[in-house]
């Protein structure tokens, strides 16, 4: 596999996933290291630049990060963000001081150089800054190539080497000539030519995967019904074909048509060989009269394990299990250099398998991000329906039905939630909200119906639509009241049971998207 790669050295930045994203974007391959990386990793690597990026600490702070001078002298093409500027800056003889006034937010930049670095960007232009820090003194060797009225040195180059460093954020989509910017770096300076696509990427994933299993090892997949199991599934099976066998476990806790929608897609129509266990009573017996969501959580995810092992042990020649572990996860693990297994956060790993059921994992999607991930499920032929599918979480929708679950009280939620994934997708939302759901409270409301009172079994469904980039943040969605008019209608006409919808307009923080 010869790509070449950008290493993006973590200096602490709050963005340092969206610079590898931009650099992705425009095709080149990223990968982000912590700043202790010696210059023979990076050369491993395969570096044709490096991106210093930003971090929330002073050059002259007593426990400020540094790397190490040599990879500074590796020759290679640098681009230093905010922090990794001044770093740079300073390593090779400028000052840093902190600044007359602190720089946030939109600022207008006046662009001294229009070559290299700034070639396509407009004389003045604005960009995002969020610094207290300035490179104060140069020395000779750097030339400013642009200012802000705050900062005489919102931008340099060094005179003789293949450096730039920029104060403000380039990554952010508040500087809107960033874009150019980054291509300028990767295409120009660097001379990378956007072999990052979708195909390659797609052909080496098959091929580390057939080097990793060999020539007769059988690999179990657990299938989940979203995106990330889904792709990991295809993209083994088009490895190996029938050494490929899939797990679904039926919990009884999925949506309506989720176990459809897998059988169809994946016995049907790729023709993969696929188990689907039927353990919706055994989870519902366990989860009887169980209120606290925490132990709803445990008991599914313990039940689950047990399942899917005893599925998993017909399956005398499988050595792999396969995991959809993606970059983010491998980077806030921390083992994004070093190349260890992904320490998936616990939360979000119920309805996930733990290392104990003793396979070697296979992770074909530890160098995606979410995004590369849909596009590998379309390249591989995928339905539209799986690859844009919103995220579901692994306890199902027993975290969406507040108290106890029971059979009744899932036919009920699962019927709202078809008619309000029905109405935002007819009215064009779906792709355009993050997650949308409904949950099912544990009280009742008054309301009345036809001529009579109504109270008893009637019951409330919040509708919950949010946006978000990574859901460490999320938004409401402002959607139009039309649609959320006729989701309510058709959720109190159609349910029965339902006499009451609500629409949360809580962001998270402080809430969550889910309400458990
Ligand atoms: P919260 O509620 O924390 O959720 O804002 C953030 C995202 O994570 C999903 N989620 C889960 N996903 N297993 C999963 O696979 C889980 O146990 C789990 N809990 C929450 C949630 O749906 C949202 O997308």
């Amino acid at each position: 596999m010869s790509r070449s790669t950008i290493v993006i050295l973590d200096f602490g930045a709050q963005y340092v996933q969206l610079i590898a994203r931009r650099v992705r974007e425009h095709h080149v391959h990223s990968v982000i290291v912590p700043p202790g990386v010696t210059a023979d990793e990076i050369r491993a690597l395969g570096a044709v630049g490096l991106i210093l990026s930003g971090g929330p600490a002073s050059v002259y702070g007593k426990d400020a990060p540094r790397c190490s001078p040599e990879v500074l002298e590796l020759g290679l093409p640098i681009l230093g963000i905010c922090y990794g500027m001044q770093l740079a800056c300073e390593m090779w003889g400028a000052d840093v001081t902190p600044g007359r006034s602190r720089e946030f937010g939109r600022t207008e930049l006046d662009v001294l150089n229009r070559s290299t670095l700034f070639a396509h960007v407009p004389e003045r232009t604005s960009v995002w800054m969020s610094h207290g820090d300035v490179v104060s003194e140069m020395s000779d060797d750097f030339v400013p190539i642009a200012s802000t009225p705050g900062c005489r040195c919102a931008a340099v180059a060094h005179k003789t080497r293949s450096f730039f460093g920029v104060q403000f954020h380039p990554e952010v989509s508040h500087t809107p000539c960033g874009t150019q910017i980054i291509r300028n770096f990767l295409y120009d300076a660097c001379g990378c030519t956007g072999d990052w696509q979708v195909s390659q990427v797609t052909h080496d994933a098959v091929d580390s995967i057939r080097e990793q299993v060999g020539e007769s090892d059988r690999v179990i997949c657990g299938l989940s019904g979203g995106v990330d199991s889904s792709v990991v599934a295809a993209l083994i099976h088009e490895a190996i074909g029938d050494r490929l066998s899939c797990i679904f476990v039926d919990n009884g806790l999925m949506r309506e048509g989720e176990v459809d929608l897998v059988d169809s897609t994946f016995r049907q129509h790729f023709n993969v060989d696929l188990t689907v266990a039927d353990a919706a009573d055994l989870f519902l017996d366990k989860l009887e009269g169980v209120i606290d969501p925490q132990e709803k959580r445990v008991i599914i995810g313990h039940t689950f394990i047990d399942v899917f092992r005893e599925q998993a042990k017909r399956f005398k020649d499988a050595r792999f299990l396969a995991q959809g572990t993606l970059y983010p996860d491998v980077i806030e693990s921390g083992h994004g250099a070093s190349g260890e297994a992904a320490n998936i956060k616990l939360h979000h790993n119920v309805g996930g398998l733990p290392a104990e059921l003793g396979f070697d994992l296979v992770e074909p999607l530890r160098e995606l991000f979410k995004d590369e991930v849909r596009r590998v499920g379309e390249h591989l032929g995928l339905p539209e329906e799986i690859v844009w599918r919103h995220p579901f979480p692994g306890p199902g929708l027993a975290v969406r039905i507040l108290g106890a679950v029971t059979r009744e009280r899932l036919a009920l939620l699962r019927a709202a939630d078809t008619i309000i994934i029905e109405e935002i997708r007819a009215a064009g939302w779906y792709n355009k909200i993050a997650q949308a759901f409904g949950v099912l409270l544990p009280i009742n409301t008054v309301g009345v119906m036809g001529d009579g009172r109504s109270y008893a079994g009637q019951h409330v469904v919040a509708v919950r639509f949010v946006e978000s980039a990574d859901f460490m943040t999320a938004d409401w969605v402002h959607c139009d009241y039309e649609l959320l008019g006729r989701i309510a209608s058709r959720v109190i006409n159609e349910v029965d049971g339902v006499n009451r919808v609500v629409y949360d307009i809580s962001s998270k923080p402080p809430a969550t998207s889910e309400w458990e």
